[in-house]
């Protein structure tokens, strides 16, 4: 089967507590490649951007300003089923109802300061793949 890609967010509670390596490592153990990462300090005009559909929804203040609190990674993973994969070793939104083994259940501090994003459809992936990179900068 072809390989897919999907994008992912290392987020600012877990690069303070220096995990970008610890959460990598379980990225790849799940058989995911990054083709591309950089080490970014998102302005609030891209993190309203990025999650522009939860603009209406209760934590949206509370979200950009946790995402520019301070350096995320922002990574393209590819992989056979990238998305699902993804979605897979990252575990459930809230840590509390995350499995065992994923990587919000293993460092998630909150819903919010949850450690990873991951998109939630390839449709969605290709969007947030273009936000952050140029096609040059993902070398598969
Ligand atoms: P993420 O996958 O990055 O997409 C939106 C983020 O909003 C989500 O992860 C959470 O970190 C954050 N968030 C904060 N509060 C909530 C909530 N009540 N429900 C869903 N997402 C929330």
């Amino acid at each position: 089967m072809a390989a897919t890609r999907t994008f992912s967010i290392i987020k600012p509670d877990a690069t303070r507590r220096n995990l970008t390596g610890a959460v990598t490592k379980m990225l790849e153990d799940a058989g995911l490649r990054v083709v591309a990462s950089k080490r970014i300090h998102m302005t609030k005009d891209q993190a309203e951007g990025f999650y522009g559909v939860h603009r209406e929804r209760p934590f949206f203040n509370d979200l950009v300003a946790f995402m520019t609190s301070g350096p995320v990674v922002v990574q393209v993973l590819e992989g056979e089923n990238a998305v699902a994969k993804n979605r897979e070793v990252m575990g459930a939104t809230n840590p509390a109802n995350a499995e065992e083994g994923t990587i919000r259940k293993t460092y998630a501090e909150s819903i919010e300061a949850n450690s990873v994003h991951g998109s939630d459809s390839p449709e969605n992936a290709e969007i947030e793949i273009r936000f952050f990179f140029k096609p040059e900068e993902i070398v598969g």
